[in-house]
């Protein structure tokens, strides 16, 4: 047993360190919902020149965003194209039915990814007796299938699908920076692509609190009507801004140390005889199945639990192990081989 614990459980369960906590010291503050708080202002305009939109907001939560964009995008009755094991269908306890009234039509993809066909083929033909299809979301990572990452010609053939039929098209981009690190690409490029899309500063970017939605004017004014209306309106936001900022200077660049960690940490685990399959890791996040003579995920993680280490059981053998700036490379090792340690010959 180690003193500290050693956690791969989510990039969510980074602690602000000294230097974020210390940017709140020095941060402008104002009331946010009348537009003056300055630190708050000047996360919103970064964040919307980084991906590509005319205006941005900023929101509590990356649930928030999603949840405002269908709100905005939709009238009750509407259809919202997306993958079966996004987030919006399967994390954010039926908010699209409960707050905005629509259908969700989900399509089988490859790790959270599919192609313009699926999306056709999802699109009703207009008629009175179906719903509207109005809204295609995807997530650029695929959390569910191990981090994906959409490639970008596939990205822009869906969109083009959804746009042809007359649908909007959202980004759930929890995780974009990561898949922008991983290829190089501009998030603006990706962004761009989308009538709305927003990232996370409370998973990789370290930050405790906050996610910013993007968009033209007119949708991010939409918007703030929801945000005020469902009660995400803040006054002296600058203290969360501030860390946010904090970690758009500092630990952008890092993420592609997490998605290295990730791609050597996959390696390792994929070579234990006890592993029946590793994703493809694309990003900061490893999904692997145990083999039926190992151990559950439910026992192994508590197994690893007592040794200090944490690891999410993602189904009854299905394990995920995320990096983050919390984790290096030495904890890394200790992970695979406290893995293998287990992983290693059959339970009894
Ligand atoms: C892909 C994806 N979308 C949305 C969210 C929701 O983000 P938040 O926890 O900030 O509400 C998460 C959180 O894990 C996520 O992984």
């Amino acid at each position: 047993m180690t003193d500290r614990l050693i956690d791969f459980y989510s990039d969510t369960t980074t602690r602000p360190g000294r230097a974020m906590r210390e940017a709140v010291l020095t941060a402008e503050v104002g009331d946010e919902q009348r537009g003056l708080d300055p630190s708050t202002n000047a996360l919103q305009a970064r964040v919307a020149e980084l991906l590509g939109h005319e205006a941005a907001l900023f929101l509590p939560s990356g649930t928030m965003c999603n949840e405002i964009a269908l709100r905005v995008h939709c009238t009750p009755g509407d259809e919202v194209i997306c993958e079966q094991t996004s987030h919006i269908v399967n994390f954010e306890s039926g908010g699209p039915a409960a707050l905005s009234g629509v259908m969700i039509r989900t399509v089988e993809g490859d790790r959270g990814r599919f192609d313009a066909a699926a999306v056709a083929a999802a699109i009703r033909p207009p008629s009175r007796y179906f719903p509207a299809s109005r809204l295609l979301c995807l997530e650029q990572t695929a959390n569910l299938g191990g981090g994906a990452v959409w490639p970008l010609e596939q990205m822009q053939a869906v969109v083009a699908a959804a746009r042809n039929a007359g649908l909007a098209a959202h980004m759930d981009g929890a995780r974009l920076l990561n898949a922008c690190a991983a290829t190089g690409i501009a998030a603006a490029t990706y962004g761009g692509l989308f009538d709305s899309c927003w990232i996370d500063f409370s998973k990789g970017l370290g930050a405790p609190v906050g996610a910013v939605l993007a968009g033209p004017a007119t949708f991010i004014e939409a918007a703030w009507r929801f945000k005020q209306q469902w009660g995400g309106a803040l006054r002296q936001s600058g203290v969360l801004a501030a860390m946010c900022l904090y970690a758009l200077d500092h630990n952008v660049d890092r993420l592609a140390e997490d998605n290295a960690l990730a791609a050597h940490i996959g390696q390792g685990i994929g070579e234990l005889p006890l592993v029946a399959g590793v994703l493809p890791v694309d990003s900061n996040i490893v999904i692997f199945d145990i083999a039926p003579e190992g151990p559950t995920a439910a026992a192994l993680a508590e197994a690893l639990a007592a040794e200090g280490i944490l690891i999410c059981e993602f189904g009854e053998r299905r394990v995920r192990v995320v990096t983050h700036l919390d984790v290096d490379g030495a904890d890394g090792d200790r992970l695979v081989d406290a893995l293998s340690a287990h992983l290693g010959t059959p339970w009894p």
